[in-house]
This record gives structure tokens, C-alpha cells and sequence, in this order.
């Protein structure tokens, strides 16, 4: 029995260091600290404007937005666009078919961002939540636990993963990337060093724009963050207001029994 016991144990630690040594397989993932990390944390919004520029310019031409519909950027907690600027993003940028007219128009706020346009490249709504950057030790999630999923740490060193190293497999180019699992990607290095002229002057080389547009696709995979972390906080505050008078009710009920003299 205790035989037995003691097999099954091990077979499944050997079963969890295979899993461990699988996600050993993954790219390296740089710890980056985002505005929105921890129970206080939030987006920055002028970040958040930063990253959807970046995103324009240097990912819509392959990756699709589908779950985002424009009107969303207009939203407080979000890039915070006022409605004028939303209506002129979209329709500036994007065109979508309309059945009714059997053409394409001009998106407006109520259309969502178009899906991927580029063979195999992912539609990045939800990316940042679908990606664990961080990873063990030896398949327990304790880093996970420490220094959160890793989503956009993950988007980031993707970005500035790349060595310079180029193989051709069966006609398709690929890409050495350190962070991608596997390490060759078939996606050719999207920002390099100024590729975007930000309006502000605000720093653009190649590791702020991919931080900009990391912390822009965590907002498009999970835009209630904010509300979800405030609802979190008015519950710890509740419940510890509440704990606080229950100790109390139970004190004052218990007393006359409690300070009563036994004989
Ligand atoms: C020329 C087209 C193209 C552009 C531009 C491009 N990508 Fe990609 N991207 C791809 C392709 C293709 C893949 C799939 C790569 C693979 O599976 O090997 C991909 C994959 C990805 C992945 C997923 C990696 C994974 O874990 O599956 C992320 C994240 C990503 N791209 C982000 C971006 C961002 C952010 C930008 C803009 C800064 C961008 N891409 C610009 C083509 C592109």
C-alpha cells in the first residue's frame, strides 16, 4: 500500500518536471515593469495612446484586432479618446465591408478592428492574456504567482527578441527570436530604434516602443482590469470592516458568561 503510495508519487513529480522541462522550451522572458502590475496598479493612458499608435503603424498591416470595437478607446480607464478622435481614428485607418451597401466604407466607432490580414499571423486581442510569459519553477506557478502571467513581458521580448539570425525552411523564412518557444519565428522583426515618431517627443526606441504597445494589447485582452482590481480592494475593505465587528458582537455577547467567577 504505502509501496504503491510512494510509486504514484513519484511518477507524478517525474510528470511535473516534464512539464516543467517542456516549458523549458520557452524563449527567455525579461521581467518588465508595466503601470497596471499589482493591486494598485493602472493603465497609463497616455502609454495606452502610445501603444495604439504603434499598433497602427506597425502591426495592423498583419495582425487583426477582431474583439475590439473602436468605440472602446473612447473609454475612461482605456486610451481615453474623446469621441471626435475615435470617430476620426477609425475612418482615417480603417475600412470595413458593409452588407447593406455590398462595399467597403470607412469604419466607424461601432465597427470593431478588422480581423488578421496576414497569413498566420494571430488575431492579437486577447494575445496578452493567452501567452504566459513566466514559467516553474519545475511546473509549480510559483513565479506566476510572483511576477503575474507575463503576457505583455512576453509580447515585449518577442519584440526586442531578435537575434539578427535568419533559416529558410521549406520556401518560408524564419526568424531567431530568444523569447519566441522554439526560437524561430516567422514574423520578420516589426519595430526597430524611431520607427514611430511620437507626437509628444515622447522616447521611441525600440525597447519603449514595444513597451508601449506590450501594455496597449494587455488593455485590448482584459480592458475591466481597473474595475475588476477596485472591486477587489472595496471587498478586502468590506470584509475586514465586517471581521472587526463581528469580534466585537461576539465579545459583547460572551461577556456576562465569560467574566462570570466559576465557584
Ligand atoms: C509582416 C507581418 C507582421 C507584422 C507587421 C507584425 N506581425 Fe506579429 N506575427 C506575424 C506572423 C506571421 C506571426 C506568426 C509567427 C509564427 O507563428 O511563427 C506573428 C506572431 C506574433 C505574435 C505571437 C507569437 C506567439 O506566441 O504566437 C505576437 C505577440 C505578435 N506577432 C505581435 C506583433 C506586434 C506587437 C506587431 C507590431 C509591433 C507585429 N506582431 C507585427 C506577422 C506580423
Amino acid at each position: 500500500m504505502f509501496k504503491k503510495l510512494a510509486i504514484s508519487a513519484v511518477a507524478a513529480l517525474t510528470l511535473s518536471t516534464g512539464g516543467a522541462m517542456a516549458a523549458g522550451g520557452a524563449g527567455y522572458v525579461k521581467d518588465v515593469d508595466f503601470s497596471f502590475e499589482g493591486p494598485f496598479g493602472k493603465f497609463d493612458e497616455a502609454q495606452l495612446q502610445r501603444g495604439l499608435q504603434v499598433f497602427t503603424e506597425g502591426c495592423a498591416s498583419c495582425h487583426g484586432l477582431q474583439y475590439v470595437p473602436f468605440r472602446t478607446l473612447g473609454d475612461e480607464g482605456g486610451p481615453h479618446f474623446s469621441e471626435a478622435e475615435v470617430i476620426a481614428y477609425a475612418e482615417q485607418n480603417f475600412e470595413v465591408y458593409d452588407e447593406a451597401l455590398d462595399d467597403f466604407r470607412p469604419a466607424k466607432p461601432t465597427d470593431h478592428f478588422p480581423v488578421s490580414g496576414f497569413e498566420g499571423a494571430p488575431d492579437l486581442s486577447l494575445i496578452a492574456k493567452n501567452r504566459a510569459g513566466f514559467h516553474g519553477p519545475y511546473g509549480t506557478g510559483i513565479n506566476q504567482l510572483v511576477k503575474g502571467m507575463g503576457g505583455p513581458e512576453y509580447i515585449y521580448s518577442v519584440l526586442t527578441g531578435y537575434t539578427g539570425e535568419t533559416k529558410e525552411e521549406a520556401g518560408t523564412l524564419f526568424y531567431e527570436n530568444k523569447a519566441f518557444p522554439g526560437g524561430w519565428i516567422a514574423m520578420p522583426p516589426p519595430l526597430s530604434d524611431e520607427q514611430v515618431e511620437y507626437a509628444g517627443g515622447h522616447a521611441n526606441d525600440l525597447s519603449h516602443l514595444s513597451k508601449d504597445v506590450s501594455a496597449f494589447l494587455m488593455w485590448t485582452a482584459e480592458p475591466k482590469m481597473m474595475d475588476r482590481k477596485h472591486a477587489g480592494l472595496t471587498g478586502v475593505i468590506f470584509l475586514t470592516v465586517l471581521s472587526v465587528l463581528l469580534y466585537l458582537t461576539n465579545k459583547r455577547i460572551w461577556a456576562p458568561i465569560k467574566g462570570k467567577k466559576i465557584g
